[in-house]
């Protein structure tokens, strides 16, 4: 459930009509909702009630520094994979002790900022990286939490580009293999091995993936309890889907996916940490444009709207779905007919659906991308020289502008001429 309905014939989030936030910020514009991210967190705590756990938001999803603070002063640990993020999460007020870090390649650096700024713990994984951090928290005269990703070798059954928990996978390192590293790891002078970690991959619509890779993961934990290790933290990782659809094949909820945890896990005596991030986020944002033209072509009609794939990237780089409303709301019974709907980019990729049916719509209309607010404006850029698109927050009858369009002066200023030019 999200907050973006129709009242009185118009789109809203919540209690703020998107007619008011296109005409004060301009469009496109991101704009998303505090009732539904809170809603969304509180889901997740709840379906982890019954044990010790941290429900990490992945700043990747949406990495707004007002969206992590709302979500941090709810209690919500962070789970970074940059020195960026890392930056983002203690600037909305998120305790280090709050934050783990995960991500194949940290450098040096990135260690280095977390274990000055305070961290959770470092979810290593490689051997090489377990090396490095070992080194350098030995140099600094300290010892640094980590929990090692093994990569379980499960099939998420989601789609190839973010599935990442099976063995040709660049993540995490191969389970069959873990006791052998965490014997290695035991035995580094920088490093307090204190738990396991797993990810398997983004937008899982079946339990089934995680059922498996998690028990799994607790005979591991048993394997590595024999073996003298003190397994006390399980970090579960993100990636419960959510509906992109309006149509009756929702995922499951995060409810049905604690108690998997506790099927598997459960009797651990551990604590747990989840990594959601699109299921907090996704649901609780709308891509806001408008149409610009309405271009006749030959057996199709384009609708040709002022966002584009450098806005919302998901569309041309997986074939993602986003389903797309008009703000005015349709009356009952109104014709429909088939569109594409497209964005100004200069390329034909810049396609967010084919042969959408949709009502018509006028030059000047404006329309919402649902299920926009994960991987939406974190994944934008300035692709044609379009200005960085702009992020709002609603709150009830309120709202803010939580990014602001860049003016072309701002988006210029950033190029430096070499004197010699
Ligand atoms: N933890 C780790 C280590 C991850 O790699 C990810 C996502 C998450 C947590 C959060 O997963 P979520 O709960 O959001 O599914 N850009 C893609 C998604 C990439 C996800 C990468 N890792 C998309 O737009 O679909």
């Amino acid at each position: 459930m999200d907050h973006f309905n129709y009242r009185d014939g118009s789109l809203h989030a919540e209690e703020v009509p998107l007619t008011r936030i296109a005409a004060e910020v301009g469009t496109p514009v991101y704009v998303y909702s505090t009732a539904t991210l809170t809603r969304h967190f509180g889901l997740f705590r709840q379906a982890l009630d019954w044990t010790d756990h941290l429900v990490c938001f992945a700043v990747k999803a949406n990495s707004n520094i007002a969206v992590l603070k709302l979500l941090g002063d709810l209690g919500a640990g962070m789970d970074v994979v940059s020195g960026g993020e890392y930056a983002r999460a203690r600037a909305a007020g998120v305790p280090g002790g709050r934050i783990v870090f995960s991500g194949v390649g940290k450098t040096r650096a990135e260690m280095r900022q977390a274990i000055e700024g305070g961290i959770r713990q470092f979810n290593i994984e490689s051997e090489p990286e377990m090396r490095a951090l070992s080194d350098l928290a030995v140099s600094m005269g300290v010892q640094v939490p980590v929990a090692i990703r093994v990569n379980p070798d499960v099939d998420a059954k989601t789609h190839e580009k973010i599935s990442t928990g099976k063995s040709e996978n660049k993540f995490g390192i191969p389970i069959a293999r873990a006791r052998e590293v965490y014997a290695e790891a035991a035995a580094l002078p920088g490093l307090k091995v204190v738990g396991i970690d797993v990810h398997i991959g983004s937008q899982l619509v079946d339990l089934e993936p995680f059922r498996h890779a998690y028990a799994k993961l607790g005979d591991l934990t048993r394997a590595l309890r024999a073996d003298g290790h003190q397994i006390s933290r399980l970090d579960l990782g993100g990636g419960l889907g959510i509906p992109y659809r309006r149509d009756n094949n929702a995922p499951p909820l995060p409810i049905e996916y604690g108690q998997v945890i506790r099927e598997t896990v459960g009797d651990l005596g551990c604590e747990i940490e989840i990594e959601p991030g699109r299921n907090i986020a996704g649901n609780a944002g709308v891509l806001l444009a408008q149409v610009v033209y309405l271009k006749e072509g030959e057996g199709r009609d384009f609708l040709i709207v002022d966002a584009a794939m450098n806005d919302l990237l998901r569309p041309s780089m997986y074939g993602a779905h986003h389903d797309i409303v008009p703000v005015t709301e349709p009356a009952p019974g109104a014709e429909v007919s088939p569109f594409d709907v497209v964005g100004p980019v200069c390329e034909s990729g810049d396609t967010f659906q084919k042969g959408t049916q949709l009502s018509r719509l006028a030059a000047g209309d404006l329309v919402a991308f649902r299920s926009a607010g994960a991987y939406g404006a974190v994944m934008a850029s300035e692709y044609n020289s379009r200005p960085l698109v702009p992020e709002v927050l609603v709150s009830g009858d309120h709202f803010a502008v939580i990014r602001a369009r860049p003016t072309y002066e701002e988006m210029l200023a950033r190029d430096t001429i070499p004197g010699w030019l």
